[in-house]
């Protein structure tokens, strides 16, 4: 009994050793999914960012003024508030604070210092960025967007970006850079492509990794800040073509301007890619306003599909909305990224000071108090798989080695050659130093086979004298 009760206990101790192995392995094995599934989480750890919203009042108009309309709007850009308060509705008085408010005092140079030149710096750093005006048609956004790009003092945000961006690239040192640029509009929930307007309307996919892309989309490559200017004033003459009013088809269609910049550090050979979507809405005035025809009612119906999806969309970001309506329009597939996702974004919204817009004003800053809840998660863009650079380089690492090859293999066949066949001297003066390094020794041989053969008379001269000198001796 004793035997058979160690034996059991033996038995036990080993089945126990067992399982606490077994337990502290699968303990283990939980401790390192639990690490590497928060490794895994990293991108849950890149802080939010929200969207930054700046308001932009323009000057009266001189039909304004003509016309003595009451000014509604208050701008305190120390504070970075807006007032709005008619004579009519005094009590109704709203105050909105934003990110940054500009009243008609701001230059154009000022809102780009102040607003767009940080997040074109961190573009230049491979992260994604966005800037889109908002507004009802008259209050500035192509203005802000473009200005007038041959005048430094009214230039606007597009064309003071390709000068900084040139100026950075310029004083970059052990860096390469690709810049490429597109341009499209959507007109009607269309896809049109100003830099090639003959093609068709183009459709939007959806790319794993990379996002929202517009595959057939036509983009150039830019050497300088003169060449992009070229690229947008060609893309604004394409933006006109077919249409009678340029002013009316511009305020109803949405410009989207696409900069992408490829950076590659030399030394280290890390890629990064920054791109900028600079947008120029269409007027977010509403429908009763736009005229009463068929043709008219069916394009603001569309122009405010995407609008009014884009308001939906940011009032779903903006409420935590577990449903972001993104599909609902084209516009708002485009700027998912931008909206929510992986981009630094910047809305501008621009308004009137003139009673006559009041409801306008109001509605758009509205919309601006909502944008200012979007939060995003900025990304830097580190060695993406599609930058055109890698390919590049790769291509380069191909030549580079194919030429090796070739280069080896045409010196073999050259010294096969030559140790048969004796190439004429004027053939070889078109190669290689090694070339010419391995002809000195072929030109030794003749040269000593001469020296060696005068030698060889020399001696026969020789021993003839001595012969000759004994002979006489003797005799
Ligand atoms: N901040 C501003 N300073 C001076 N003029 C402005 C300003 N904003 C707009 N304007 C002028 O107001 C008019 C309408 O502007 P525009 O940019 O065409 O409006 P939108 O593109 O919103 O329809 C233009 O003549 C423009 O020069
Ligand atoms: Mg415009």
């Amino acid at each position: 009994v004793g035997r058979c009760f160690g034996d059991l206990k033996n038995r036990l101790f080993v089945f126990l050793g067992k399982f606490s192995f077994k337990f502290r392995s699968c303990l283990s094995l939980f401790i390192e999914m639990d690490r590497s599934t928060s490794a895994k989480g990293g991108r849950s750890k890149v802080p939010n960012e929200s969207v930054h919203v700046i308001v932009r009042c323009r000057p009266i108009s001189q039909k304004e003024k003509a016309e003595k309309n009451e000014i509604v709007t208050t701008i305190y850009p120390n504070r970075g508030v807006v007032e709005i308060a008619s004579s009519e509705n005094k009590e109704n008085r709203k105050v909105f604070t934003y990110d940054a408010v500009y009243d008609h005092n701001a230059n154009q140079k000022t809102v780009y210092t102040e607003v767009v030149r940080p997040l074109v710096t961190s573009v230049l750093d491979g992260f994604n960025g966005c800037i889109f005006a908002y507004g009802q048609t008259g209050t500035g956004k192509t203005y802000t967007m473009e200005g007038t790009p041959s005048s430094e003092e009214q230039m606007g945000i597009i064309p003071r970006t390709f000068e900084q961006i040139w100026s950075h690239i310029d004083r970059t040192r052990n860096s390469n850079f690709l810049v490429e640029v597109s341009y499209l509009e959507i007109y009607m929930e269309e896809l049109r492509d100003l830099l090639q307007p003959g093609t068709k309307s183009l459709e939007l996919r959806e790319k794993e990794k990379v996002g929202v892309v517009v595959p057939n989309l036509h983009s150039v490559c830019c050497k300088s800040a003169e060449d992009m200017l070229r690229v947008m004033v060609q893309g604004n003459k394409n933006r006109t073509v077919g249409f009678t009013n340029m002013n009316e088809h511009s305020s109803r269609s949405h410009a989207i301007f696409i900069i992408k910049i490829e950076m590659c550090d030399v030394e280290t050979n890390i890629i990064k890619v920054g791109k900028l979507n600079l947008i120029d809405l269409a007027g977010s005035e509403r429908q009763s306003k736009t005229g009463a025809t068929a043709d008219r009612l069916k394009e603001a119906s569309k122009i405010n599909l995407a609008l009014s999806s884009l308001g939906n969309v940011i009032s779903a970001l903006a409420e935590d909305s577990p449903h972001v309506p993104y599909r609902d329009s084209k516009l708002t597939r485009l700027l998912q990224d931008s909206l929510g996702g992986n981009s630094k974004t910047i809305m501008v919204a621009n308004i009137g000071p003139s009673v006559l817009n009041y409801n306008e004003t109001l509605t758009t800053l509205r919309y601006a108090s909502r944008a200012k809840k979007i939060q995003n998660k900025p990304i830097k863009n580190e060695d993406p798989q599609d930058a055109k650079l890698k390919e590049y380089q790769e291509e380069i690492q191909r030549l580079k080695n194919l030429l090796a090859q070739r280069h080896t293999t045409e010196r073999v066949s050259s010294a096969m050659s030559t140790s048969r066949l004796k190439k004429p001297r004027k053939q070889r003066s078109e190669i290689t130093v090694e070339d010419i390094e391995g002809d000195t020794c072929e030109e030794e041989e003749p040269q000593f086979v001469k020296e060696d053969a005068k030698t060889k008379e020399e001696l026969e001269r020789e021993k003839k004298t001595t012969a000759e000198l004994a002979s006489s001796s003797v005799s």
